[in-house]
């Protein structure tokens, strides 16, 4: 949430770079921008609300090497261009981005009002320079001073900051990501790679509880608290520009659906030696938890079933924002996994160290390699979707349960035969996605846009499925979506259907069918409009999306057309599928 981006260097239209960087952050926040040029030996700040994309960075000075950016998702006060960073001390001559929460803000702002500052904003940022301002009395090093500053914060941030007479950047880090990007003119340091790619594609990570000082010619890693120096290691990065852009399709969202027949091939492509091993520990643990939160949770309780079905083992299946409750049932035989597109996600990182307090080993299952959560994790596997812009997650999802349900199969033995399950199911989402498909797909989605609720019911890895199904409509068409176990309608959701509501039923060709097919029936019945996404037609549809049957891999093949339906639904209705209101793809706070 939030993302920020700064540079220094040779070049001399810092402003213009950061800013037109940020644009591919956008993601990250779209409520407000800001930027702070150092131009000679002042801080020239630009901000107000609205997104960073609608900004043209050409008006930014020319004449300088060092600026900070920030476009942001609002937590602590409103949408207002006095919320918006970077936040300045009084005279001008500290300037901060930040992102994350600094959480005992209330009292260090009670303390600073004392001392006569006065705060021009409602956030909890403000206070950043002035507490640098206030460690400044005690030494002319302005990275001494934000060390000691930090030394004072509660909370997870990634904050940039620059004094307008140094030359340094400043970044540091307890929680939210920070990368570096190494270039030949000088450094850029971000919340995340798109930022910089155009420049490098050479990075280092500021890892939590680390400082980072550059002048643009050399940068010097610290350990936050002591001062100590981190080496680092440089790494490239393996993705192309191409692939963070939108290419033909009007909208990232509707790419990223369209790349699923190439993701999910590459999320199949594992190491075998590597899925065996991890086979193995999952095997061998007293205890086996999966989390993740959103959409990547819908990917850890599709997991429960395909462990339960393929491999006949139970694993405990939690939201990561719930783990914390169940943290006494941890021993370090334990395994978590953690399920994690971003690899940055604050509630995910939060169990995973409640997990190793425990001793218990951590796979991580991310597509960002080098994010936090991969960092940190005892074993991952990475599901090498390429970048994924919009803020609703789908190719994302599919590559997550792709790789679980391959590990299932590695559990007995069966690694080649849940490859080739998964690879013929590579080549019908490729004949499914067709453009006749697609737009039979849009035609439903222009009868049903102006329905108030809509209703999703699946059983077995089709339940959660439906759950997805409704955050996919949810998030982007802001329509009233709701999934249910099929199982659950006569016990509550029933009463809600009047005349010609929407129902999607997800069904496969399996033992559950026959169950599902009766619960469609009853909806009928009660006069619903229902929707049947299944290999076979039935006449208990009113209309039908045709999936081609692929076994055990069904959950896989049947999020696809409803990915299609909802992106649909939010065009015919205005929104904007990539960026819906008060969201944002990467939840860095809790
Ligand atoms: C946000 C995103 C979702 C994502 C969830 C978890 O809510 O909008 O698409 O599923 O975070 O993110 P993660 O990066 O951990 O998968």
């Amino acid at each position: 949430m939030c993302g920020i981006f700064g540079y220094v260097g040779a070049k001399n239209n810092a402003g213009q770079l950061v800013v037109k960087g940020l644009k591919n952050l956008e993601y990250r926040g779209y409520d407000s921008w800001g930027v702070a040029c150092k131009v000679g030996e002042t801080a020239v700040v630009e901000k107000d609300i609205g997104k960073i994309s609608s900004v043209d960075e050409s008006q930014f000075s020319e004449e300088c090497g060092m600026a900070i950016a920030h476009t942001r998702w609002a937590t602590h006060g409103g949408v207002t261009p006095a919320n918006a960073h970077p936040h300045l001390n009084a005279s001008g001559t500290i300037a901060v981005v930040h992102n994350g929460i600094i959480e005992n803000y209330q009292t260090l702002r009670d303390d600073l009002k004392t001392k006569g500052y006065a705060f021009k904003s409602e956030t909890d940022t403000e206070v950043i320079p002035y507490m640098i301002e206030e460690e400044m009395k005690a030494t002319d090093d302005f990275a001494s001073a934000v060390r000691n500053a930090c030394s004072k914060f509660d909370g997870r941030y990634g904050i940039l900051a620059f004094h307008t007479e140094s030359n340094t950047l400043v970044a540091t880090r307890t929680g939210s990501p920070l990368i570096v990007g190494v270039g030949e003119e000088g450094y850029f340091i971000a919340s995340d790679i798109p930022a910089f790619m155009e420049h490098t594609k050479v990075v280092q990570y500021l890892d939590d509880g680390e400082m980072l000082v550059t002048d643009g010619k050399s940068i010097l890693f610290t350990d936050l608290e002591t001062g100590q120096e981190h080496p680092k290691r440089e790494i490239e990065i393996t993705w192309s520009v191409e692939q963070a852009q939108k290419g033909e399709y009007a909208h990232f969202m509707l790419k990223e659906i369209m790349e699923q027949k190439d993701s999910i091939a590459r999320a199949v492509n594992q190491d075998e030696q590597q899925i065996q091993v991890i086979a193995d520990a999952i095997k061998n643990a007293r205890g086996t938890f999966i989390i993740g939160c959103g959409t990547a949770h819908k990917a850890c309780m599709a997991a429960e079933y395909f462990f339960s079905v393929v491999a006949e083992k139970h694993i405990n299946v939690t939201s990561a924002g719930e783990f914390k409750v169940h943290h006494h049932f941890l021993k370090p035989e334990s395994l978590l996994i953690v399920v994690s597109q971003s690899g940055e996600t604050a509630d995910s990182l939060e169990a995973m160290k409640i997990a190793r307090g425990k001793g218990a080993k951590v796979l991580a299952i991310t597509n960002a390699e080098g994010s936090t959560i991969d960092r940190e994790a005892d074993y991952t596997l990475l599901i090498n979707a390429g970048p994924e812009r919009a803020v609703a997650s789908t190719k994302a999802l599919t590559g997550q349960m792709a790789v679980l349900m391959l590990i299932a199969h590695t559990m007995v033995d069966k690694l080649h035969e849940g490859k080739t399950l998964l690879l013929e199911t590579v080549s019908m989402i490729n004949d499914m996605l067709n453009p006749r498909y697609v737009e039979h797909i849009e035609s439903l989605a222009e009868e049903i846009q102006n329905t108030e609720d809509l209703y999703i019911i699946g059983k077995s890895w089709n339940y959660p499925m439906a759950l997805e199904s409704a955050i996919k409509i949810q998030e982007v068409s802001y329509i009233h979506a709701e999934g249910f176990a099929a199982s659950e309608l006569k016990h509550g959701p029933l009463a809600l259907i009047e005349e010609r509501t929407p129902c999607i039923a997800l069904l496969g060709n399996d033992e559950v069918t026959p169950d599902i097919i009766s619960n469609t029936i009853e909806l009928k019945a009660r006069g619903a409009r229902t929707i049947g996404i299944a290999p076979e037609n039935n006449e208990a549809f009113d209309e039908w999306i045709k999936v081609p049957d692929a076994g055990a891999a069904q959950a896989i093949v049947n999020i696809i057309p409803i990915q299609v339906f909802a992106y649909f639904l939010a065009v015919k209705r205005g929104m904007d599928p990539d960026m819906p209101r008060n969201l944002a793809k990467s939840v860095t706070v809790k």
